[in-house]
Formats: structure tokens, C-alpha cells, sequence
């Protein structure tokens, strides 16, 4: 596979390993012998391990560059669909148009839900976050489609695929529709993905709803710019689940997780409560010194990134969607997304941010979308969830295409070495 070797010194001990190219991007050492020299890396985070061979999604964060099997994300936002985008993630290749005609009228067909999944969201507490519910009622998927999943078996692996993609849009909707306590809504096949979504969120029995297009359209862009992003935290769980050969609805259940946190998918939602929490424009500087403050937790919401140290090209294009939605909802001069714009410009410019290259990402922008479209806060991350199960599913699909072993991290031991157990 390769020639090239790297030598790693550990004391009078000279170690050659192999050194492997991918297509772009760093080379990466192989260090797999390490064990048998009684020695681990020892990388906590994750910084410089590449955990597995993927060729699905690429990104340069010292450029700022997202592809997907090579398409930059802004040209794929602008020309492509949110379902063109899940062919192209799984498959490798764009479909052709009869490819895509198909792939849309499967998906339709997959969209309701085994209609006694009813009763999972009725076991909710109504104040239940929905994050929790959707956790639950993936991971419930497992029970209704466990006899069907082997896992081996690349057809019974794409239905899966498209299960997934047609219901988590149900599935999200009705965790809204649960907690404020109106009747689920049935999805519509005359719809497009983005318009069923807003349909099933939004409509109801009493009176007829049009999904507005401005709006549909930036709801595809938020899917498509969160379809995927390589090796995160999120993705590399389900990978990690997926190793044992557990059930691929559960392993999404675990992505879901993951995403959960604030540092990871939650942070959309974090904005918006920091948003409040500011409350005022006077109150911006103040916030900007505790986010400076070391001896202060607070940080600022929606800025910065592991990967992207120059700009986060998704929160290019969510910027400008950003800009359409307050324009056509007329909504320029809401006091909140003021103060969004205002910290926006203070944190571009402060020298604190600037040496730190910490520029807004892409939940900055989503999340002031997101709230102009009327969508409560704490249904932020559980749209970044429906948007990002096609990236999981491509993930777990390709590791399970392949040979695949089990993931098992080593660890750095500083505990109490072996004692007796005391006499009683
Ligand atoms: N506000 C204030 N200071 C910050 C921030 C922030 N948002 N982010 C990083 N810093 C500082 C940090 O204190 C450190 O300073 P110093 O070098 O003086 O100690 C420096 O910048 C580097 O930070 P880090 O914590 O080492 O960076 P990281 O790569 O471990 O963390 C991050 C990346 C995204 C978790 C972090 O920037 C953060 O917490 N941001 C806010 C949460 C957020 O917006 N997350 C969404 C990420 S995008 C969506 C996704 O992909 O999930």
C-alpha cells in the first residue's frame, strides 16, 4: 500500500510505520503496530487520529472547505436538493433525474410511521424535551424493524437508509406537535421534503396550510448544510456503535445523543437562550468581556470550531439565507436578531476573536433562521438531527460496506496501582 515510513523514537527503541496518502488532506501514520512494542498514542479529543478511511466528506478547516465526494457545499446549497444531496452522500455519484425521481417517490413512501408509534410519544411527559423524545423514539424503530436488519445485506441496508430518511421529518414534527398538545399531522406526498416538514410542524386539521416557498427553501438549505460533516462526535459515535454490529436504528439513536450537547449539535439552541440571556444591545460588551474572561465559563454561542480556523464555509451560505428570511418575514428590526448582528460585527473585529480565529459557524446563523421561522428554540437541534441522519447513515453504511472492526480506544492508566483488598 505503501513505501513511505515514518520512525517514531521511544527511548533506544527506533519504530518504523507506514505512511498512507489519501485523495487530499493530511497523510496519516499507521500506528496500529504500536501495541506490540507496549507503547499507545495517547490523543485525547481526537485531535491528529484519523479513526477510519472514509470517502465521503472532505474539509479543510485551515481554508474553509466542506465537499461532499468533492462538491463544495455553497454549490450544492445553491444548485442541488436536500435529497439529490442524500442520493449523492450515499451513493458517491448525483443521480441521474430518472434516478432522483425514484429515489424521491421511495422516500414518499416511507414517510408515515407504524401508526402504534403513536403510543412511544404519548409516554412523554408533555414538557419533555423533544431532543429526548426523539432519542427514544428512534431508538424505538429498532423494535418494529429488527427482524428485517441484516446488516450484511446491502439491500436491507438501503431500505433502512431510506426508512430513515423519511421519517425522521414525522418523527421531529411530532415531537413538536406533542409538546404544545395539537394532533399529530400525517405526512403529504404532494409535497416536497422541505414543505411536508413545515406542513407537519405548522398545520393543522382546522384550517389549510401552505408552506411558504422563501421559507421551504431555506429549511432545505438548513438540511442540506448540516447533511454531513466527516468525522465529528456525533458521526464517529454511530460508527463507534456501529462497530459491535448493533442495530443501525439504535446506532442513530446514539448519534442523536451525541449531537445533544452544546458544544456539539445543542449549540443552535445556545445561541438563541444567550440571545436572551443578553436580553439588550447595552448588555453586549459585557458579554463579550466574559467571554474573554478565563475565570468565566460563559462562552459565545455559534463561535468557533474544532475544524474550521479560517471561516465555517456553511455559515457562509446560512448567512445570506439568514438575510432572505428576515427580509421576507419583514422581520430586520426584531430586537433579538439586532443583537445577533451587532455581536456578530463586535465579535469580527475584537482582537480576542480575531487571534483565535473564532468566526460564527453555522449554528449562529441557522438559529436566527430557525427562530424567524417560528420554530422554538428546542426544536433547533432535532431539525440539525433530521438533517444530519443522512450523514450518520452514509457513515454507518460505507464502515459496514467494508471490512469493519470493532472499536475499542486504549487509554493512558493513572489510577491506583494493585492493593489488597483490606481484612475484615
Ligand atoms: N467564546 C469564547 N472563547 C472561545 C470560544 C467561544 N465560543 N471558543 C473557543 N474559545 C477560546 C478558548 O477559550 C481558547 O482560548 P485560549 O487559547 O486563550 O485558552 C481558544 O478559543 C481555543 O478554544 P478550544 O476550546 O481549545 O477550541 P476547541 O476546538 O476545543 O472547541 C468549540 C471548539 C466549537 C467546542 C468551541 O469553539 C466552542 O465551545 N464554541 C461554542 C459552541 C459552539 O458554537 N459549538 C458549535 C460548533 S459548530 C457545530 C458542530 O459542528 O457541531
Amino acid at each position: 500500500m505503501t513505501d513511505r515510513k515514518a520512525t517514531l523514537s521511544v527511548g533506544d527503541k527506533s519504530i518504523e510505520l507506514p505512511v498512507y496518502s489519501g485523495t487530499i488532506g493530511p497523510d496519516v501514520i499507521d500506528v496500529r503496530s504500536l501495541v506490540q512494542e507496549g507503547v499507545f498514542t495517547y490523543d485525547p479529543g481526537f485531535v491528529s487520529t484519523a479513526a477510519c478511511e472514509s470517502a465521503i466528506t472532505y474539509i479543510d478547516g485551515n481554508q474553509g472547505v466542506l465537499l461532499h465526494r468533492g462538491y463544495p457545499i455553497n454549490q450544492l446549497a445553491e444548485n442541488s436538493d436536500f435529497l439529490e444531496v442524500c442520493y449523492l452522500l450515499l451513493n458517491g455519484e448525483l443521480p441521474t433525474d430518472a434516478q432522483l425521481e425514484e429515489y424521491k417517490a421511495t422516500i414518499k413512501n416511507h414517510s408515515m410511521l407504524h401508526d402504534q408509534m403513536r403510543n412511544f410519544f404519548n409516554g412523554f411527559r408533555r414538557d419533555a424535551h423533544p431532543m429526548a423524545i426523539m432519542c427514544g423514539v428512534v431508538g424505538a424503530l429498532s423494535a418494529f424493524y429488527h427482524d428485517q436488519m441484516d446488516i450484511t445485506n446491502p439491500k436491507q441496508r438501503e431500505i433502512t437508509g431510506h426508512r430513515l430518511i423519511a421519517k425522521m421529518p414525522t418523527i421531529a414534527a411530532w415531537c413538536y406537535k406533542y409538546s404544545v398538545g395539537q394532533p399529530f399531522m400525517y405526512p403529504r406526498n404532494d409535497l416536497s421534503y422541505a414543505e411536508n416538514f413545515l406542513y407537519m410542524m405548522f398545520g393543522t386539521p382546522c384550517e389549510e396550510y401552505k408552506p411558504n416557498p422563501i421559507l421551504a427553501k431555506a429549511m432545505d438549505k438548513i438540511f442540506i448544510l448540516h447533511a454531513d460533516h466527516e468525522q465529528n462526535a456525533s458521526t464517529s459515535t454511530v460508527r463507534l456503535a456501529g462497530s459491535t454490529g448493533a442495530n443501525p436504528y439504535a446506532c442513530i439513536a446514539s448519534g442523536i445523543a451525541a449531537l445533544w450537547g452544546p458544544a456539539h449539535g445543542g449549540a443552535n439552541e445556545a445561541v438563541l437562550d444567550m440571545l436572551a440571556e443578553i436580553g439588550d444591545e447595552s448588555e453586549i460588551e459585557r458579554f463579550i468581556e466574559k467571554a474573554k474572561d478565563k475565570n468565566d465559563p460563559f462562552r459565545l454561542m455559534g463561535f468557533g470550531h474544532r475544524v474550521y480556523k479560517n471561516f465555517d464555509p456553511r455559515a457562509k451560505v446560512m448567512r445570506e439565507t439568514a438575510h432572505e428570511v428576515l427580509k421576507e418575514l419583514g422581520m430586520e428590526d426584531d430586537p433579538q436578531l439586532k443583537i445577533a448582528q451587532r455581536l456578530e460585527q463586535i465579535a469580527l473585529e475584537d482582537d480576542y476573536f480575531v487571534e483565535r480565529k473564532l468566526y460564527p459557524n453555522v449554528d449562529f446563523y441557522s438559529g436566527i433562521i430557525l427562530k424567524a421561522i417560528g420554530i422554538p428554540t428546542s426544536m433547533f437541534t432535532v431539525i440539525f438531527a433530521l438533517s444530519r441522519t443522512i450523514g450518520w447513515f452514509s457513515h454507518w453504511n460505507e464502515m459496514n460496506s467494508g471490512a469493519n472492526r470493532i472499536g475499542r480506544p486504549r487509554q493512558l492508566y493513572t489510577g491506583h496501582t494493585e492493593r489488597d483488598y483490606p481484612k475484615k
